[in-house]
């Protein structure tokens, strides 16, 4: 209850912020990480990993299919407009990303990349390091801007959040014949963990002291993930995926609190997107959807990215009510839930 009361005198001070004349409570929203967070920057990219058509961004402002996978806001949208702000943070890679508009932070993601570099390049995303590397580029921009002083004010204030490692798993790891022979998931999931570990200290090395990360979602209760892995008709979250994420997330955890320990004055979070996820789809009506297998999008099994499009069959006219907005994607109403859990969450990275 008295959680609750916080949560709610937080909704509202944000709200106050944005709307009213004060200040957003950090100086920038710095996001790196893959399509849950990518906000548009595969847009003017080759790939075929893309949102930036009809039905994506139905709920949308304006119904623009901004490149958001979702048929609305995502969750950090919520965050920024819970952290005060009045606009969201740019994706780095579009035409807006200039002058003053990047005082406030930026957006690096890019739709199916992943801790591993190997990954990404699949599908020609943008690579972890790759977005480090823009994020550094980003530095020298604000900079010139501002001043070194003011400028390192801002990077050591500014929230940086990494969502990433589904793709790790979903599109590269449980589909490649040979790595999920001669690798266990355990294993893989050590050697993400040492790339984790790695993009961590890179960034306390800009600068960043407040960093939150997501858990994995539980991967085997995604529509695109039951129709791969399970039998025909069986429509059940996938077990065993469930079970790689969770020990995934462990591991995420000791290492987070390993490199809290190791860099001096960093705060980093773990954000636990697995439990309240699980939690809509296990107990869906609680949570005000009646929807939790099937994705709004097509025939809600599989579709995402260019399979999920204006001529697709299927798609429901009302995605309020479906915890999935496509094949591995949540929907903006599933989307808001997760944003009010990162907010209680992130508390440390305010305060
Ligand atoms: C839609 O989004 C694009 C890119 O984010 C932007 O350039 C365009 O102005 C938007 N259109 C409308 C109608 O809001
Ligand atoms: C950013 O670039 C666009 C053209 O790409 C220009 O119209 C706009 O004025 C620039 N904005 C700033 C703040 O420099
Ligand atoms: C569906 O899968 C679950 C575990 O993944 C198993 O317990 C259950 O028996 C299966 N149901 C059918 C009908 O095959
Ligand atoms: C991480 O560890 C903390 C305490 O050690 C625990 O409260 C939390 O539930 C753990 N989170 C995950 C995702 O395992
Ligand atoms: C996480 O840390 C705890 C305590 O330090 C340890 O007992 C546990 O084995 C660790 N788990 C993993 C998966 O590394
Ligand atoms: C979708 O349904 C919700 C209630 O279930 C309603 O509030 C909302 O207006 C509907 N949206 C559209 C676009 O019809």
């Amino acid at each position: 209850m008295k959680m609750l009361m916080l949560i709610n005198c937080l909704v509202i001070a944000g709200f106050y912020a944005g709307f009213g004349t004060g200040q957003p409570l950090v100086p920038a929203l710095i996001i790196m990480g893959d399509s849950v967070v990518d906000t548009g920057n595969n847009n003017r990219r080759t790939t075929l990993v893309k949102a930036n058509f009809p039905p994506y961004g139905r709920d949308f402002f304006a119904h623009n299919a901004t490149g958001r996978f979702s048929n609305g806001k995502l969750a950090i949208d919520f965050t920024a407009e819970y952290l005060g702000f009045t606009s969201y943070p740019v994706p780095y890679l579009s035409q807006q990303a200039n002058g003053t508009h990047l005082l406030t932070g930026a957006n690096f993601a890019s739709a199916a990349s992943g801790f591993d570099d190997a990954t990404a390049l699949l599908y020609n995303a943008i690579t972890l390091n790759q977005q480090l590397k823009n994020y550094k580029e980003y530095q020298s921009k604000v900079t010139n801007m501002v001043g070194r002083d003011r400028a390192n004010e801002i990077f050591a204030g500014a929230i940086h959040l990494l969502s990433t490692g589904s793709s790790d798993f979903l599109q590269s790891y449980y589909i490649n014949p040979i790595l999920n022979r001669i690798v266990t998931p355990d294993r893989y999931s050590d050697r993400l963990m040492n790339i984790y570990s790695k993009f961590i200290q890179n960034l306390y090395g800009l600068g960043a002291r407040k960093i939150g990360v997501t858990t994995l979602p539980p991967l085997g209760c995604l529509p695109a993930a039951i129709t791969m892995f399970t039998e025909a008709g069986n429509n059940t979250c996938v077990e065993r995926l469930n079970r790689d994420a969770v020990s995934f997330n462990t591991k995420l955890n000791n290492t987070s609190i390993y490199l809290t320990n190791k860099l001096p004055g960093l705060k980093l979070v773990v954000f636990d997107i697995y439990t309240p996820l699980l939690n809509m789809v296990m107990n869906p009506v609680e949570n005000g959807f009646f929807e939790a297998r099937r994705a709004c999008c097509g025939t809600g099994t599989m579709e995402t990215s260019f399979l999920c499009n204006a001529r697709s069959v299927g798609t429901c006219s009302n995605a309020t009510n479906y915890v999935f907005w496509d094949g591995f994607h949540p929907s903006e109403a599933a989307n808001r839930v997760l944003a009010r859990n990162l907010l209680v969450q992130g508390i440390p990275l305010i305060s």
